[in-house]
């Protein structure tokens, strides 16, 4: 877990997935659309609770997603995640998004940031520990 004092211009926690915003991820005003980035960030999420449970899982809850800047086609994705908690079945992870804009030099910007929630699961898909 990472210390969240540090300042709002280092990403909290570690990288878990990067990637390119495409054209055909756009919405009506030409930016990239909101729904493609929680795919994004839930897919950072996933792969940090693979590292965790080793094993099947799945996304139970979204929450606090709030988008902070427009994203702009072109700009490179970076989403970094942070375990907040670990229960008994469940991990809540911190996500957040930082965009590096190819359309201006203002370096890298926090994007959206949100927590997700993950269940370990068993082979029949029910809720099952988490190894500790
Ligand atoms: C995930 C799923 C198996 C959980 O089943 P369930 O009967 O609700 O399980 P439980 O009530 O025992 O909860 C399991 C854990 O999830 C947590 N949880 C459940 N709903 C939650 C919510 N809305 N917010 C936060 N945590 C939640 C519980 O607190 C519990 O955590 P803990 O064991 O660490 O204390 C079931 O809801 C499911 O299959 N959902 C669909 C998941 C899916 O397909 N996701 C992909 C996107 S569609």
């Amino acid at each position: 877990m990472t210390n969240t004092t540090e300042t709002s211009t280092t990403p909290r926690g570690e990288l878990a997935l990067q990637t390119l915003t495409m054209p055909k991820d756009t919405n009506a005003n030409g930016d990239i659309f909101g729904g493609w980035l929680v795919s994004q960030m839930d897919l950072a999420a996933g792969i940090m609770t693979k590292r965790v449970v080793q094993g099947r899982s799945a996304t139970v809850a979204i929450k606090d997603v709030v988008f902070l800047l427009p994203v702009s086609v072109g700009a490179i994705v970076s989403c970094y995640t942070d375990i907040v908690k670990i229960g008994n079945t469940s991990l809540q992870i911190a996500v957040e998004v930082w965009i590096n804009n190819t359309r201006n030099s203002k370096g890298r910007q926090k994007a959206a940031e949100g927590l997700f929630v993950f269940v370990a699961l068993d082979e029949q898909g029910k809720p099952q520990p988490i190894p500790h």
